[in-house]
């Protein structure tokens, strides 16, 4: 194991069973129960109904729009648009997911754009004048063309070291090829929805968000209130992967539309428009180039993207997130490039640009072993490094030769026979694949609230949420840690802008960012309870504070833990309180002068078994080891199942995802769960989820690191590796399609 520095910092080693456990979802049964509430779930006196009216082409000009016959329609309350629906601003801070708002002009800069909203009593009446408003449009001819070889466009240097051109050209290996990732959708299972109250001049939106308090503080600027005036909630969310990080046009649409009818209104995307108006991960077109010596050294590494984006957004897809720092090697250049086309606005979408990036460098990477007649994992291995040579910082704690080792041991690795097509069980041909995963590790700043209460429970809560990753569950392992009270005792409560401010459930920075604000307010709130354990009737009286501590969810004498435990409620209720409540505050790491000196991240190893039939062309995965280098695990069962989750989106992307465009008018063709395929049980084999847990010193107290994302790192590469294994065939473009498996002359 590596030292890295690490060892001079301090690290707890010894935790509670509580933390790392494999613990179900408190969340668990208010969801399957159906007692959860979702943003679309909230209903009020009065509430109606918008469905927006989605453009049918993809560039050119609203001419007219007729909506009288809509506004005759029975049940109709309101047909709104730009002249109508009263003012709705830009942020002057904060961030919205596009530079401008829903019905500002009458341009069209994508298919499904909304050009208007018809508000209606019943969602059926409001469907209705939606799709009886005309509206006639100056068309001009889109561009949705997936070859992103614009010329002109603006190129970015990201990374740069040495000189790539001597160090290529001087190298006697080479490898120099284009990959391509397609436009692909979050498909989230809960849609974006809003649902809008107005109190006043006090408006709450119901959302499903990944960061309540940068919905509230970008939404408020948008409708023209004060932040204080602006409550988000988001108690529970069908997932987002990124898609609801920023708000969308529909918040706008929602709040806008409910003070304009002085009505609650509720505004749901469907999944038709969910591909069009709610982000994807755009389209990706990379080549990377890499020089090696003859035993597999790195002396060069390049890395040139593309990514498109719409016309009303500049989001950049960060390809070389892990590029720079992944592998040793003297020269290193990374560039990126936005390409504009008429398709809606991209956002990140999990493990934003590095799962992309690593298709494109983690297959090079392959197709340098196969030039070198090396074995992929011992390439790696090769070029492994503990310095961050982007910026010369160690690592705060990186274990990727382990995940390598491990992977490899666990998988089988060493029986692989690395000829093409050389492997069978019967009919079958095998194909064995790896790639490196990476990404980054965060912690930003953020508050929690800490409630210990008279009848023997507690209560965490902050402007955080849930998206399904298991933060409920994590908060009340924090506290359960800090208190020993049971899990079950612990009430948590997330996504409410009324509470003390969290953070958001983005780039897999939640749970190392809520940790240290939970666990200062858990000792606050115990220090409280100490301290009236001592007052003068108290159960402790005449000892001093620092003579207690608080384990069992119980007081006792440090100096004698196991004699006369006094239960919390029991404390409390003899000071005549009925709760002892403290506020924490955690630090982000960007301000924090010890995290200053490492770079952070997480890295892991994918090995992956595909089945190839040729004589029926059919390609599965059929069998996946993942192992994983991502700190101190707090919840085994939810970690496990993220990196899982991770897996199996990693299938969808290397077999089956792509959203496809009509060139002829921009309409995303396959907008639905019929055409757009994602992996599914039948194509998603038992997944093997290995953990290193190897505590991140830099991290805080409990040395973990987010997982959200890392498990989708890595996946579509060991699986198009394996396929070059299994048929010869190098598929550069994703998804592998059977046109390309065809070409196998593996029989
Ligand atoms: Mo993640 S793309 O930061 O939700």
């Amino acid at each position: 194991m590596q030292d890295n520095g690490a060892k001079q910092a301090e690290v707890r080693t010894q935790f509670p069973p509580v933390i790392g456990a494999e613990l179900s979802r408190v969340d668990g049964p208010v969801k399957t129960t159906g007692r959860a509430q979702y943003a679309a779930d909230y209903n009020f006196p009065g509430l109606v109904y918008a469905v927006p009216v989605c453009a049918t082409i993809s560039n050119g000009k609203i001419r007219a729009m007729d909506t009288a016959a809509a506004e005759k329609m029975p049940g109709v309350v309101a047909v709104l648009h730009h002249d109508n629906i009263g003012p709705i601003y830009r942020p002057s801070s904060g961030h919205m997911n596009e530079d401008r708002q829903p019905f500002e002009d009458n341009n069209v800069y994508y298919w499904g754009q909304f050009v208007a909203v018809a508000v209606g009593k019943t969602l059926q009446q409001a469907q209705a004048a939606a799709a009886a408003v005309r509206v006639t449009y100056d068309e001009d001819k889109p561009n949705v063309s997936t070859k992103l070889d614009d010329a002109g466009v603006e190129t970015q240097t990201r990374s740069k070291r040495g000189d790539v051109s001597a160090g290529f050209s001087g190298a006697p290996v080479k490898v120099d090829e284009t990959y391509a990732t397609p436009t692909e959708m979050h498909n989230p299972m809960e849609m974006h929805a809003t649902t809008a109250v107005w109190d006043g001049n006090r408006v709450t939106l119901y959302e499903s968000s990944q960061g309540v308090v940068g919905y509230q503080h970008t939404l408020s600027q948008v409708l023209g209130v004060s932040k204080e005036n602006m409550r988000v909630v988001s108690r529970f969310i069908g997932s987002g992967f990124g898609s609801k990080l920023s708000p969308w046009p529909q918040s706008a649409l929602a709040g806008a539309a409910a003070r304009k009818v002085n009505r609650p209104v509720k505004l749901m995307v469907t999944r038709k428009m969910m591909f069009c108006d709610t982000g994807h991960r755009p389209r990706t077109q990379q080549n990377v180039r890499i020089g090696a010596t003859p035993d597999g050294k790195l002396v060069s590494l390049e890395q040139h993207y593309r990514n498109s984006t719409s016309f009303v957004g500049n989001y950049h897809e960060n390809c070389g997130e892990a590029t720079p720092f992944i592998y040793t090697t003297p020269n290193l250049e990374v560039t990126s490039a936005l390409v504009k086309r008429n398709i809606g606005t991209p956002c990140p979408m999990r493990g934003p640009g590095a799962v992309p990036g690593l298709f494109a460098v983690e297959s090079a990477m392959d197709e340098l072993a196969w030039k070198l007649k090396m074995d992929p994992v011992e390439l790696r291995l090769k070029n492994d490094t503990l310095i961050d040579e982007s910026n010369g910082k160690p690592f705060s704690s990186r274990h990727l030769k382990e995940c390598l080792q491990v992977g490899a041991d666990k998988f089988g690795w060493s029986q692989r026979n690395p000829e093409v097509g050389s492997m069978r069980r019967g009919d079958t041909v095998l194909g064995w694949g790896m790639a490196a995963a990476s990404w980054g590790a965060w912690r930003g700043g953020c508050q929690a609230t800490v409630t210990l209460k008279a009848d023997g429970t507690a209560s965490v809560r902050c402007a955080a949420q849930d998206p399904g990753t298991g933060t409920y569950t994590i908060f009340a392992q924090i506290v359960s840690d800090k208190t020993g009270l049971p899990v079950d005792k612990i009430e948590v409560l997330l996504g409410d802008t009324d509470f003390v401010p969290g953070g958001t459930s983005g780039g897999s920075t939640l749970t190392a960012t809520v940790m240290p604000a939970i666990a200062d307010a858990s000792n606050g709130a115990v220090q409280m309870v100490l301290a009236m354990a001592t007052r003068p009737g108290a159960p402790f009286e005449g000892k001093k504070p620092s003579d207690l501590m608080m384990n069992g969810g119980h007081v006792h004498l440090k100096a004698n833990p196991g004699e006369n435990p006094v239960p919390m409620q029991e404390v409390l209720r003899a000071a005549k309180v009925s709760y002892a409540s403290a506020d924490g505050r955690s630090g982000a790491l960007g301000s924090d002068t010890k995290a200053r000196d490492y770079s952070t991240h997480s890295f892991g190893a994918q090995f992956i078994e595909v089945e190839w039939r040729p004589n029926i062309a059919q390609l599965r995965v059929s069998r996946v080891v993942s192992v994983m280098d991502a700190g101190r695990i707090i919840n085994l069962k939810t970690g496990t199942n993220q990196i899982q989750g991770g897996v199996v989106m990693g299938i969808g992307m290397a077999l089956f995802e792509q959203a496809i465009y009509d060139p002829r008018n921009g309409h995303p063709i396959n907008d639905n769960f019929a055409d757009y395929i994602v992996a599914t049980n039948a194509d998603v084999p038992a997944i093997e989820v290995h953990f290193l847990g190897i505590p991140d010193p830099i991290m805080g107290e409990y040395g973990a690191r987010g997982i959200g994302e890392i498990g989708l790192a890595g996946v579509a590469p060991a699986i198009t590796n394996a396929v070059y294994h299994a048929t010869g065939v190098r598929v550069r473009e994703l998804p592998v399609s059977i046109e390309d498996l065809l070409r196998s002359t593996v029989v």
